[in-house]
């Protein structure tokens, strides 16, 4: 088999990566060893920065986000006793829109299903070689269980953290950055109106909370907890008990509902150098992880394929090495902007049990509430800083 680029994982960097690639007159092929099935039924985050949306859009990718997705004008940021609404389109003239990360994935699969380049599921014993040189190969194991190889003038490593492609980058020098946090989220879906107009972000002493939602009638809510816990021990009863405790506020009830899905995850902050190895480009979650308060993992992801597929297009149809050379000082420009921020706001939000802390992080909280110049450092950075 041969073509232009080959992809490595369909998750939203890889699929939308083929999509930009395509629309310029690149071929590629994706490969993926989950079914499509598991890749559509990933449960992840659901905010779209206006890029995002954008890029979505102008790639023919949107009907479904502005038929089924929710714009949002802000978010609310509480402490006891206080919820205080963020406006962005006042304070930055931007705004986010609420559509899962599930849902992104499926109009990007069934895009590329309906006529885009080839979506290989169920794929195995991927290897890359002789990225070093302009003629790297896949080699891997297809459905059926026949061993194909895979000629092509580049691979895209958007195969996530526990993939193939950083590796073979780090195998060739660079560095990892790492840091994980002393707490996880237990993550609900619940059939239940959202209380809410706008997301929002609590602080409390017993530990922060996080009120989203897919739609009109399904809430997705978050809890910090010890990342020892497990989710068995989670009563619905018991999460609703301490979910309405940490949004408490005088004439507000949270809504409850049947839960649909409950799970603990892990938060961390991770970031791989260089992302790019000769004809190997890593984007997406292959070459960072950011912890999910800033909600910027998805927008990073896309924000690293608009990028990679400009350069990729100059690179094989105007033999122009420019933007491939400098992809990855670019890409991780942003990479380091979107860790500060999701690092600063899991700081800001999330208890340690230090009273010092604690009262740091109502001061910094207290300071966005009342200060447009902070409230709108947060805006631009939560709606998302322009790519490029
Ligand atoms: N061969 C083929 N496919 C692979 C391999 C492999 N060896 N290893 C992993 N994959 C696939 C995974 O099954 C997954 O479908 O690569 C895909 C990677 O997708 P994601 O993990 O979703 O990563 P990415 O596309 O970069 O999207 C980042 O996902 O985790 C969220 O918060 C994150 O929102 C961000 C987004
Ligand atoms: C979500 O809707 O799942 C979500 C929203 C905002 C975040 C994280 C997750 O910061």
């Amino acid at each position: 088999m041969r073509t232009q680029v080959a992809i490595i994982g369909a998750g939203p960097a890889g699929l939308l990566l083929s999509r930009l690639l395509a629309l310029q007159g690149v071929d590629s092929v994706v490969l993926e060893n989950r079914s499509r099935g598991y890749v559509e039924a990933r449960i992840r985050a659901g905010i779209l920065e206006q890029h995002t949306v954008d890029t979505l859009t102008d790639a023919g990718l949107g009907d479904r986000l502005h038929r089924e997705g929710m714009e949002h004008r802000g978010i609310y940021l509480q402490h006891p006793g206080t919820r205080h609404k963020l406006d962005f389109p006042e304070l930055c003239g931007r705004t986010v829109w609420v559509y899962g990360q599930t849902e992104v994935t499926k109009d990007l699969v069934k895009a590329q299903l309906d006529g885009g380049p080839p979506l290989l599921f169920e794929v195995s014993d991927v290897t890359l070689e002789d990225v070093d040189s302009d003629t790297p190969r896949v080699r891997f194991t297809d459905a059926d269980g026949v061993a194909q190889v895979l000629d092509c003038d580049v691979i895209a490593g958007t195969d996530g953290f526990h993939g193939v492609s950083r590796p073979v980058v780090q195998a060739a020098g660079g560095r990892t950055w790492e840091r994980t946090y002393p707490y996880a989220w237990l993550g609900i879906l619940a059939d239940a109106a959202p209380a809410t107009d706008e997301l929002i972000y609590a602080w409390h002493p017993e530990g922060f909370a996080l009120y989203s939602m897919r739609s009109p009638s399904v809430s997705r809510l978050y809890l910090q907890v010890d990342p020892a816990e497990r989710i068995e021990d989670w009563s619905d009863d018991r999460i609703w008990e301490n979910l309405s405790r940490r949004f408490a506020l005088d004439g507000w009830e949270i809504s409850t509902g049947p839960v649909t899905e409950k799970s603990i995850l892990p938060m961390r902050s991770f970031v791989s150098t260089p992302m790019r190895r000769g004809r190997l480009f890593l984007a997406g979650d292959a070459a960072h992880i950011v912890p999910p308060t800033g909600a910027k993992g998805l927008n990073l992801a896309v924000a690293d394929v608009t990028l990679l597929a400009q350069a990729l297009v100059r690179l094989l149809t105007e033999k122009q090495a420019d933007l491939a050379d400098t992809y990855s000082d670019r890409a991780l420009a942003r990479v380091w902007r979107c860790t500060h921020f999701s690092w600063s706001m899991t700081s800001m939000l999330h208890t340690s049990g230090d009273d010092f802390d604690a009262q740091l992080q109502l001061a910094q909280l207290q300071r966005i509430c009342s200060s447009e110049t902070a409230a709108r450092e947060l805006a631009e950075n939560y709606t998302g800083l322009p790519v490029g």
